[in-house]
C-alpha cells in the first residue's frame, strides 16, 4: 500500500516510515525539507496521488499561541482536502493524551482544533494520542540555569518514541476506528520523579523539588491530567531500561 507520512522526517514520523517500509509498503516521507509543505500545500496533491493512507506526524516549528494554531489549522485543512481529492481510505493523526484537559495551553488548543477538524471531515480516521515521550524529559527539566527545579507531583506515564512509532504503524494498518485511541508507557509516576531519574542518568547535578502546586508549562495539573484512560494500549519499554540503554550516568 502507498502510505504518506506528513512529518516523515521527524522523531516519530521517521521511525514510522522505517517500520512501514520494512513491512513492504510504499512509504513517502513528506516534509518541507522534502519539498512537501502541509501549511502552504506545496507538493501535497502529487504526494497523495494514489495514496491509500495518510499519517500526520508533523509538528509546528513555533509553539507561540497564534503560530501553533495557524499551523495546525492550515496544515489540517490542506491535508483533509488533499486526502479527500486522492480518495485516501484512512487518515491517521498523532496527538497527545490529555489534550482536552490542557486547554489553558495554546499548543493544546491547536491540537484540539486539529482533532476536531479530522473528526468532522467525513474521512475514515483514527487519532492516536500518545503520552509524553521519554525523549521529552530534558525539555520538561528546562535549561540548566539554577541548582533546583520545582516540578509537579501529578503523575505521567511516558513512552519511548520507538514504541509510539510502532503503535502508530499498527494503527495505520488497522481499520479506521473513527475515534480517538491512546497509547502510553508501562509506568505511571510523578513528573518530578521521572525528571529526577533523567537528571541523575545525565549526571546533571540539579536537584528536583516535588511540589503539588507547581505548574506544568504554566498550567495546574490534577493527578491524572496526563494519564491515559482505561483501554489505552500499553507498550513495554520501561523508563529505567531506556535510561540504561542511553549509557547511564555520564
Ligand atoms: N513531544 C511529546 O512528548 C509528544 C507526546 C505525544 C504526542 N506528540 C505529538 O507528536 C507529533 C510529532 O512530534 P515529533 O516530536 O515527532 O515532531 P518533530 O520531531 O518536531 O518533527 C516534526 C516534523 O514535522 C515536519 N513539519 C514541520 N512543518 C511542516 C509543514 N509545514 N509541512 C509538513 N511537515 C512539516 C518536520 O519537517 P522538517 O524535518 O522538514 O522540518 C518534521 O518532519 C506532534 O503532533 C506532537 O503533538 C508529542
Amino acid at each position: 500500500m502507498k502510505i504518506v507520512i506528513i512529518g516523515g522526517t521527524g522523531r516519530i514520523g521517521s521511525k514510522a516510515c522505517a517500520i512501514l517500509a520494512m513491512a513492504g509498503h510504499q512509504v513517502v516521507a513528506a516534509a518541507p525539507s522534502m519539498g512537501i509543505d502541509a501549511v502552504t500545500g506545496e507538493g501535497l496533491a502529487d504526494a497523495l496521488t494514489g495514496a491509500d493512507m495518510v499519517v500526520d506526524a508533523a509538528n509546528s516549528p513555533s509553539f507561540a499561541d497564534d503560530a501553533v494554531m495557524a499551523f495546525f489549522r492550515s496544515a489540517t485543512g490542506n491535508l483533509i482536502a488533499a486526502a479527500r481529492a486522492a480518495g485516501v481510505g484512512h487518515y491517521v493523526a498523532l496527538s497527545v493524551v490529555g489534550t482536552d484537559r490542557l486547554q489553558d495551553s495554546g499548543y493544546f488548543r491547536a491540537k484540539s482544533a486539529q482533532e476536531e477538524m479530522i473528526a468532522a471531515s467525513g474521512l475514515p480516521y483514527t487519532i492516536l494520542r500518545a503520552t509524553q515521550f521519554f525523549e521529552f524529559m530534558g525539555a520538561i527539566a528546562g535549561p540548566a540555569d539554577g541548582d533546583t527545579i520545582t516540578l509537579p507531583t501529578a503523575r505521567m506515564q511516558p513512552i519511548v518514541s520507538d514504541d509510539v512509532a510502532a503503535a502508530l504503524a499498527s494503527v495505520v494498518l488497522a481499520a479506521p476506528a473513527n475515534a480517538i485511541r491512546e497509547v502510553a508507557g508501562p509506568e505511571a509516576a510523578p513528573i518530578a520523579d521521572f525528571v529526577d531519574r533523567w537528571l541523575k542518568a545525565q549526571g546533571d547535578p540539579r536537584r528536583v523539588i516535588a511540589d503539588p502546586q507547581a505548574l506544568y508549562y504554566g498550567m495546574p495539573l490534577e493527578d491524572a491530567t496526563l494519564l491515559p484512560a482505561a483501554g489505552a494500549r500499553i507498550m513495554a519499554t520501561r523508563f529505567d531500561a531506556w535510561l540504561a540503554a542511553q549509557g547511564g550516568a555520564k
